[in-house]
């Protein structure tokens, strides 16, 4: 696997598992394909289509290598996936944020590695972060 290949999937995995929405509320502004009433509130979790096994083989394991397969953007076109959100109010910082994760990482991870030191728990707020995790870094 390529450094740059490496890096991609761990913004990846940064962007799928971590930061990945646990649920948020969109407002309908009209009828879609589904029979949608006009003024419901209806409640989107990339948390859940992220792990239905009807979309994901093994989707609770973490195999970062699913994305060589299919890429974001195919999934993207699948509803299965959708961590920036869709349709015209998708996330307009998606390709910031991309550049961001990618930049950051390289950079850190090309200096540390990091152990954990703690198992850590989930904390569901309107991003999933770990809770009480701790790591141990050290110097490449
Ligand atoms: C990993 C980082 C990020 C994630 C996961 C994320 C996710 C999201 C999501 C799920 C939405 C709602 C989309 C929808 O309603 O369908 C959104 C909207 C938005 N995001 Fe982000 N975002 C990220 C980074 C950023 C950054 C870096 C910026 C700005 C520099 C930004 C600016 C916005 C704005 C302005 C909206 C509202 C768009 C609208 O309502 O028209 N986001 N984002």
């Amino acid at each position: 696997m390529t450094p740059l290949t490496r890096t991609r999937i761990a913004a990846l995995v940064l962007i799928g598992l971590v930061l990945l929405g646990l649920a948020y509320v969109k407002l309908a502004t009209a009828e879609e394909t589904v029979s949608v009433p006009k003024g419901a509130l209806v409640l989107v979790s990339p948390y859940v289509a992220g792990r239905d096994p009807r979309y994901w083989q093994e989707p609770a394991e973490f195999i970062p290598e699913r994305w060589e397969s299919q890429s974001v953007k195919e999934a993207g076109q699948k509803n299965i996936y959708f961590p920036f959100g869709g349709g015209v109010r998708r996330c307009i910082g998606e390709s910031f944020a991309w550049t961001e994760a990618i930049l950051l990482l390289a950079t850190i991870a090309q200096r540390w590695t990091f152990k954990p030191v703690t198992v850590p728990k989930l904390e569901p707020r309107i991003t999933l972060r770990p809770l009480n995790f701790c790591a141990r870094a050290e110097r490449r």
